[in-house]
């Protein structure tokens, strides 16, 4: 295990989703220092081609290196779906995390009819990236369906009401009708909406958020040290208009933000 008593730990996505990966990361290393990215000058990732998406990961993971992390975990689904996690782990010589792996395993672990739904972005879903996790752990029936709609709302701060609603009884009725009897957030933006998720499919459909899981990995590594209640030590990057990271920044991880800086994505050669 690396000795730090302060692991510094870059989180990214394309902009306010992979909050629900830090505050998982927070939670299980309260200790730790955020390093957070979101790149809403090109949200949603949703639907760019896959290398894009994998280029613009890459670049991040090196900025968030070069800024001091201890470790990275991609907060974002798509990028990870795009192979960015195995190019990053043969690049660099720190520590990347990524969730696909660790929220399969879950939903594995908790279905018991063998029917698991996966909710993800139209890039992660093309990318058939859960398809063979799922398949990897022994899962035979998956069900995945693409939400583009649910990424804008929850950039504009909307996480329930009569226009999530529709969205998600357009969404997650095909995944009623098949029987599952667990769903995967395969977008980190999706725990926002877990509430008229959780209504619509009810309580015998289990939802696993891979955040919670993938925090876990952190864990193992860094281990749990005593909580360090200043938020100043965690730093905030945006490449756009970084009021939603403000916002929902706030509202998720419960402080209000300390300074959020600009930076160009892809980031200049000279930057890292
Ligand atoms: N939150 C990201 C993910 O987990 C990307 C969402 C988007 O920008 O479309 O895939």
């Amino acid at each position: 295990m690396p000795d730090v008593a302060h692991p510094t730990i870059g989180v990214f996505d394309s902009g306010v989703g992979g909050l629900t990966v830090a505050r998982a990361v927070l939670e299980h290393l309260p200790q730790a220092r955020l390093l957070y990215l979101a790149d809403t000058a090109h949200v949603p990732y949703g639907p760019r081609p896959l290398e894009q998406v994998r280029d613009f990961a890459v670049q991040i993971i090196a900025f968030l290196f070069q800024q001091g992390a201890d470790a990275v975990v991609m907060g974002c689904n798509m990028s990870s779906a795009a192979g960015a996690h195995t190019v990053a782990v043969a690049r660099f010589s720190k520590p990347v995390f990524e969730v696909i792996g660790p929220g399969s395993a879950a939903a594995w672990a908790a279905t018991r009819s063998g029917a698991i739904g996966v909710i993800a972005t139209q890039g992660t879903v093309n990318s058939g990236a859960y398809g063979r996790a799922l398949c990897a752990c022994g899962a035979s029936a998956v069900y995945e369906q693409a939400c583009p709609a649910f990424v804008p709302l929850v950039e504009r701060g909307l996480s329930d009401g009569p226009e999530v609603e529709a969205a998600v009884t357009e969404y997650l009725t095909p995944l009623r009708d098949a029987g599952i009897d667990t769903l995967v957030f395969g977008c980190t933006h999706y725990p926002f909406l877990r509430a008229p998720i959780a209504r619509f499919l009810g309580a015998d459909v289990t939802l696993i958020d891979p955040a919670e899981f993938v925090a876990r990995q952190v864990e193992a590594l860094f281990g749990a040290g005593p909580a360090d209640p200043n938020p100043a030590r965690h730093r905030f990057f945006s490449s756009g208009d970084p009021e939603s990271l403000r916002r929902e920044g706030a509202r998720f991880l419960g402080f209000p933000l300390p300074r959020v800086a600009q930076v160009d994505v892809p980031v200049e050669a000279s930057d890292y």
